[in-house]
């Protein structure tokens, strides 16, 4: 890595907790890849200290920032300008600081998009069922629906799936369900459903044995996306590969590529996706 100097600009991730993040490695790797002069580093901050930090931002002159759990919605008050999908989704994980005004992006949700095309998964006319109706299946849904798909959104609480479900129906014209997160729901939408996306934490280290899905439920066809990431290979994708589902996408992708849209919204430059990737498949070995 090349030594900072008096024209480094800087950029980082604000969260708290902030020690797992993969983000520093992904972009430092591209940085150095590109021969840009910016460095990227993680920021442990408070959630009452979360004004201070953009101030901190704005007086600093840092160039950018992502944000994360638990700032993506407090964010929004303090930023100067929207990008309209964040405004929409109404969470923030990208920051862009141009001369003292903070512009807020959404790139998980075009992040998860461009995850989904890459595989050539084209969600117009697809029936979507989405587990869980939290901060992330918040972007996804309102993504998909503006594609064209028709959503079934379960969840463990009720109240929240139907609450994202009207939400939805207000900006979509396609049929937006929602249910409660049962087996027997599971059973009745899987049957016909052409893509399912896990949005639920359910699986995630360490609870690596766990499912959100009984395997019986899953059938070959199904293209399955589970955003969890740390096991990159969750019981529920082993499960669908065994039972034949071809398109398996990892929560991998949809890191490396809300990174890679971050990055590009910063640098102007195409970010090397490829690389990303490594470095945040690599900097998971080194967490397990
Ligand atoms: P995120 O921003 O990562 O989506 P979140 O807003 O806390 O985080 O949402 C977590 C999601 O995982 C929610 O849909 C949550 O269900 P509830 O709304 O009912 O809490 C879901 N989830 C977490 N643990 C779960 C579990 N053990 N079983 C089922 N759903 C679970």
């Amino acid at each position: 890595m090349s030594l900072i100097s008096g024209k480094t600009r800087v950029c980082g991730v604000i969260g708290d907790p902030i020690e797992h993040t993969m983000s520093p490695v992904m972009h430092n790797a591209a940085f150095k890849k590109l021969g840009i002069d910016y460095w990227y580093v993680p920021f442990r901050v408070k959630k009452e200290e979360l004004g201070r930090a953009v101030a901190g931002m704005r007086a600093l002159n840092i160039r950018g920032l992502n944000v994360t759990i638990p700032h993506k919605v407090a964010i929004i008050p303090f930023l100067d300008k929207l990008d309209p999908l964040a405004e929409k989704i109404g969470a923030v994980n990208t920051i862009v600081n141009d001369d003292g005004i903070l512009t807020g992006y959404n790139t998980d949700a075009t992040g998860f998009l461009q995850a989904l095309l890459e595989k050539r998964v084209k969600p117009e006319g697809k029936t979507i069922v989405i587990l869980g109706a939290g901060g992330a299946s918040k972007g996804i849904s309102f993504t998909l629906a503006g594609r064209g798909a028709s959503l079934v959104i379960l969840n463990r609480r009720l109240e929240r799936a139907e609450d994202l479900a009207q939400r939805i129906s207000q900006v979509s014209k396609n049929e937006v369900k929602a249910l409660t997160l049962s087996e027997e729901n599971l059973a009745m939408v899987l049957a016909k459903a052409d893509i399912l996306i896990n949005t639920t934490s359910v699986g995630m280290i360490p609870d690596i044995d766990k499912t959100p899905v009984p395997a019986r439920l899953l059938k070959s066809g199904l293209v399955v996306f589970d955003i969890v990431y740390n096991p990159v290979k969750t019981r529920l994708l082993r499960e669908a590969e065994a039972a034949g589902a071809k398109t398996l996408i990892c929560g991998i992708e949809m890191l490396v590529w809300q990174g890679a849209l971050a990055f590009e919204q910063w640098t102007g430059q195409k970010a090397p996706l490829e690389l990303m990737r490594e470095e945040a498949i690599k900097a998971l070995g080194h967490e397990n």
